[in-house]
């Protein structure tokens, strides 16, 4: 099935890093560590292989990949040795990687979009195209009442309005070329009903939002560890830092309040209250991808005796998202070859805010009913067997086929 990853970003550490990542696969450089779509549980012949996956993508930057992916291998992300041996595969997708449409009215930048879609599409002979959001995150997206349907979304966009912040307007472009999209930040991308419609007209699954790597991943795990043990988390505080381009995009304030949103719900939904604490994430230009999350946390045990649990996170941003994302790729692909489409909430273990269920039945996903929860081992649980049911479909032969 070769598909086609189509990044919003492309040029970004998270793209720069999974594209690196997904060549030195095929090429038999390094292996899939980080990959969950490869652990025995999940792994299956729905998924095209790392070979099938061809890259494309928009970015506003115009740095070459092979540049960025050089100065990802001075910061320690990825190594050197597979940028030096990728050089040729690097430029080749850099020719997919296209100028973000700019001018014009919206209307006309999401025409520009879906021809880029289709003309990679059509390039490489591609089942499918699978647009992938990992471009800065932008403020939360101010209310307009366009966003409810899709037939006046269209009617604004024809007037000449500008109605969608950027990650939604891909969004639309990719529903209206009929591919799948996956948003990997806290962006507002499809979590519009009028695109949710629109995902549903064209019969698309998506996915999202904001990948969770680091400190909310510890607090998916943790945080029902205490409320299984039935202790009580009076405070939950802390502290992250970071560098890099997300880094210097979440030090702007509106950017930083839907980061820090996406992050809080996670506690209040697992432990049904919402303990004292806040979430801080502050820019320091020197430590680049690295990522320190400082987590202090105070309980009540029995007869109310007070106790405390630190933990300290030093991630590689990057190197923790990229295989994340090659993984939503795969997995959104399959969903799309067996039909699957609206919300895919059973995708939720890989996000900090996952999507809840369709408003409209017939747009939700196979087991949509449900609300995806945030707890890191029944997401887990989830996808297991929304991956065992796609395999299990593509194992059967289509009707009326040879056995
Ligand atoms: N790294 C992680 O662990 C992680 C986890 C969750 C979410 N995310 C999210 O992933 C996203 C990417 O992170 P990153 O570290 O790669 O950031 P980055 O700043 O390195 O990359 C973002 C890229 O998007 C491009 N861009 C900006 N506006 C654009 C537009 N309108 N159209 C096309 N491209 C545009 C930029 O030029 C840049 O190349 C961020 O939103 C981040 O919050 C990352």
């Amino acid at each position: 099935m070769r598909t086609g990853v189509w990044l919003v970003g492309a040029r970004g550490s998270v793209a720069t890093t999974s594209i690196v990542g997904a060549l030195a696969l095929r090429a038999g450089l390094t292996g899939p560590t980080g990959c969950v779509t490869e652990l025995s549980e999940l792994r299956g012949p729905a998924w095209p292989s790392f070979a099938d996956l061809v890259f494309g993508g928009h970015d506003v930057a115009a740095t070459p990949l092979a540049k960025r992916a050089e100065a990802l291998a001075d910061a320690g992300v990825v190594p050197a040795r597979l940028v030096a041996a990728l050089g040729e595969e690097l430029a080749a997708v850099d020719d997919d990687v296209r100028p973000a449409p700019v001018g014009g009215t919206q209307a006309d930048r999401a025409a520009a979009v879906v021809a880029d879609l289709a003309a990679f599409r059509g390039r490489h002979g591609l089942d499918r195209v699978v647009v992938v959001n990992v471009s800065a995150t932008e403020p939360a997206a101010r209310p307009h009442p366009a966003h409810a349907d899709p037939d006046a979304l269209a009617a604004a966009l024809a007037a000449g309005e500008e109605v969608l912040p950027p990650s939604s307007l891909y969004a639309y472009a990719a529903f209206t070329a009929g591919c799948p999209y996956v948003d990997f930040t806290p962006s507002t991308g499809a979590r519009l009903p009028a695109l949710a419609a629109l995902a549903a007209r064209h019969a698309v699954p998506y996915a999202g939002h904001d990948g969770k790597t680091g400190e909310t991943l510890l607090k998916s795990v943790l945080a029902p560890m205490f409320a299984m043990r039935h202790l009580a988390v009076r405070s939950w505080s802390g502290t992250n830092l970071l560098g890099g381009g997300d880094g210097a995009t979440l030090a702007q304030p509106d950017a930083n309040a839907a980061k820090v949103a996406s992050k809080q719900r996670v506690l209040g939904e697992i432990l049904g209250y919402v303990p004292q604490g806040d979430t801080r994430i502050d820019y320091v230009e020197e430590l680049g991808d690295f990522k320190t999350a400082w987590d202090l946390i105070t309980f009540a045990g029995f007869l109310g005796t007070g106790m405390r649990l630190e933990f300290t996170w030093h991630g590689c941003d990057s190197a923790l998202a990229a295989p994340l994302v090659l993984d939503l790729a795969r997995i959104t692909a399959a969903a799309h070859a067996a039909g699957r489409h609206g919300p895919l909430t059973d995708l939720a273990f890989f996000f900090k805010d996952p999507l809840g269920p369709a408003g409209s039945g017939p747009d939700a996903g196979a087991t949509a009913d449900r609300a995806p929860g945030h707890a890191l081992g029944e997401q887990w649980a989830r996808l297991a067997a929304f991956a065992a049911d796609l395999h299990a479909g593509a194992g059967t032969p289509p009707a009326g086929g040879a056995a």
